[in-house]
């Protein structure tokens, strides 16, 4: 994601500002910018592709001389990253910098190019910009009133600064579901996206809540709504360390991933459900179904068990049939690949090597393409005829968490999406699948609340030699994925099995020494994974069952359950995984690993 830094005080604002975005840089970025309010009266925009250290070089040769000021670090979503999609966005008086996603942007874009105004950038930022002068043009009397003016018509999500050439002693700050948080020193006031930004300034501060509109002078800072009425927001010393500060105060990224799922699972789904049509746009991408007969799906690691759930979800909701395979393998099998397939790459970086290579294989044999990742303009995506993005920010912890849920996310987004086109999906079972899925951001809050941490279940089970994890169905791939998760992190040995495989062979592994994760939540195969918990219960195995919400006969038979809310099968596994990301967590912090960098992995496996 990117970051967001501004200052209003009497200290020359470009120091601040690049320090600040320094101390986001750990989010990772492709380009960055400053605007700041000249002591002429103008507005000094400097903003380039590249790292801070070209923004800075740029500084050294036209400098900036002033005292409020915003600045930006870019991860690119909408737009390539390049010096025209950099922020600050300037149009007319105005400069603004933003997070999130504008998702309205498209009927904005074409309400304002009707009105003759042109767009120099390929961002959605461009048109806050756009609006906030609009309203000024339009007679608003200050930046306040055009700043509100223009968020009104805005939907999505959002943190944002403005500054204006004719107000210079201001800034204006909004916030509605990213995050932004207000700094108050001596004289002076900052606002940042992420609290490492200014912490080296100030540890006095107040985060901000939805819909907070943010007015900044030299003589201090109020705060009000959309509408203009005034809200409190008490504000708080932060004991944060600069490194907790990083971390938004868990004690690692990956937990702070985790917890981030409600959100991200909301941001990859956020613009694409078309409820009154019971539809779903890829950004208005079209993906021709009629010479449609089939759908591969290549990924690597946690990306491949998203596949695995993909399948599900496509042959159930467009009837057509779907084959997943590890790129690494698909890649070297001459593969039966050809103009009827749709060949979906899925990687969370977009710079998987063997996933890059399978979907180009694919296309050199003339299949059409998809590419689903949560990297802007990564090699996949750029090499693919479509793309979805996943949206769900950053991820730093090495055992992919957020992206996992994301890429479902966009699986099942893609499955509607194509059984609309085929026909095979009704309105009616559309509908249904769009409610269900919007409910699931908020059951995936209320399941990590209630979880709680697993100390308890990881100091019992920490030194065991093994586990086994099985479930059935769309929660076969989670057992998959739970034993990845665990291996990846916690080094135990750890393996995933479709349920009914249990008596072919891994039962013959079964004592009262190895817990046996069972994911049997209440649906299709229910009944099948009871009896499979039976067989592990009549050779002294220890059930650990992720089980729905108040399922009795579950908890009578085994010796822990993680419960979880209840769902439909095709989307069960954006909970079920939610309990085993957390137990691997907890059993990895009771070995004393490191759990964000585990021992031989790495983030993004650019080489085969
Ligand atoms: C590495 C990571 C895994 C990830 C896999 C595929 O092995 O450690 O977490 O699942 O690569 O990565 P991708 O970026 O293609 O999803």
């Amino acid at each position: 994601m990117c970051g967001i830094v501004a200052y209003i005080g009497r200290r020359p604002a470009v120091p601040i500002l690049i320090g600040g975005l320094k101390r986001l840089e750990y989010r990772g970025y492709d380009s960055a910018g400053v605007a700041v309010a000249v002591t002429d009266g103008l507005l000094g925009v400097r903003r380039c592709r590249g790292r801070l250290a070209n923004l800075e070089a740029l500084l050294v040769k036209a400098p900036l001389a002033g005292n409020v000021g915003i600045g930006h670090t870019r991860w690119a979503t909408h737009g390539r990253p390049s010096d025209e999609n950099a922020h600050p966005h300037r149009v007319g008086g105005v400069c603004v910098v933003h997070n999130g996603i504008i998702e309205n942007h498209i009927g904005l874009r074409a309400r304002l190019r009707g009105t003759g105004r042109e767009f120099t950038s390929e961002t959605d930022t461009e048109i806050v910009a756009h609006l906030v002068d609009e309203a000024l043009k339009q007679g608003a009397t200050s930046l306040l009133e055009a700043s509100r003016k223009a968020l009104r018509q805005v939907e999505g999500a959002y943190a944002i600064v403005l500054i204006s050439q004719d107000h210079p002693g201001e800034l204006v700050a909004a916030k509605n579901a990213s995050p932004m948080v207000l700094g108050i020193g001596e004289g002076e006031t900052f606002i940042a996206s992420d609290a490492p930004a200014l912490l080296e300034h100030t540890r006095n501060v107040v985060f901000l809540d939805e819909g907070d509109i943010v007015h900044l002078t030299h003589a201090g800072y109020t705060i009000t709504d959309l509408e203009g009425a005034k809200r409190e927001r008490p504000s708080r010393i932060l004991d944060w360390s600069a490194e907790q500060a990083e971390k938004g105060g868990f004690p690692h990224f990956m937990l702070k991933e985790i917890f981030e799922q409600p959100t991200a699972v909301t941001n990859t789904l956020r613009g694409r459900l078309l409820v009154p049509e019971s539809d779903v746009t890829l950004d208005g991408q079209e993906i021709d179904t009629r010479s449609l007969s089939r759908l591969v799906i290549v990924a690597c690691g946690t990306s491949y068990h998203a596949g695995l759930v993909g399948k599900f979800m496509i042959e159930s909701a467009a009837r057509l049939p779907v084959e997943v395979d590890l790129a690494s393998e698909f890649r070297y099998r001459d593969p039966v690949v050809g103009p009827h397939d749709l060949v979906v790459a899925i990687s969370q970086s977009g710079e998987t090597a063997d996933t890059l290579a399978a979907l180009k294989e694919a296309k050199s044999r003339g299949a059409r393409t998809l590419a689903i990742s949560n990297v802007l303009d990564s090699a996949i995506p750029r090499a693919a005829d479509f793309t979805l993005y996943t949206h769900a920010g950053i991820e730093i912890g090495v055992a992919s968490t957020k992206c996992f849920t994301a890429q479902l996310a966009a699986l099942m987004l893609l499955a509607i999406h194509l059984g609309r086109r085929t026909g095979t999906l009704s309105p009616g079972n559309a509908q249904e699948l769009i409610s269900q899925l919007l409910l699931i951001p908020q059951k995936m809050e209320n399941t990590l609340k209630e979880l709680g941490d697993l100390k308890e279940l990881a100091e019992r089970y920490k030194d065991v030699p093994g586990f086994l994890f099985m479930g059935r169905g769309t929660n076969y791939p989670i057992a998959l994925e739970g034993a990845l998760k665990l291996k990846e992190i916690s080094y135990i040995h750890a393996e995933g099995y479709a349920a009914g495989e249990m008596k072919h062979g891994p039962i013959a592994l079964i004592d009262d020494g190895i817990p046996v994760v069972v994911i049997a939540p209440k649906g299709h195969g229910y009944e099948k994974v009871l009896s499979n918990m039976s067989e592990v219960r009549a050779r002294e195995g220890q059930v650990i069952a992720v089980a729905t919400h108040g399922d009795k006969i579950i908890s009578e038979q085994c010796q822990s359950v993680l419960w979880v809310p209840d769902a439909p099968s095709l989307l069960q596994p954006l909970l079920t995984v939610l309990p085993l990301q957390l137990l691997s967590y907890a059993v990895s912090l009771a070995r004393g690993n490191d759990v964000d960098q585990p021992r031989n992995l790495a983030k993004s496996v650019t080489v085969e």
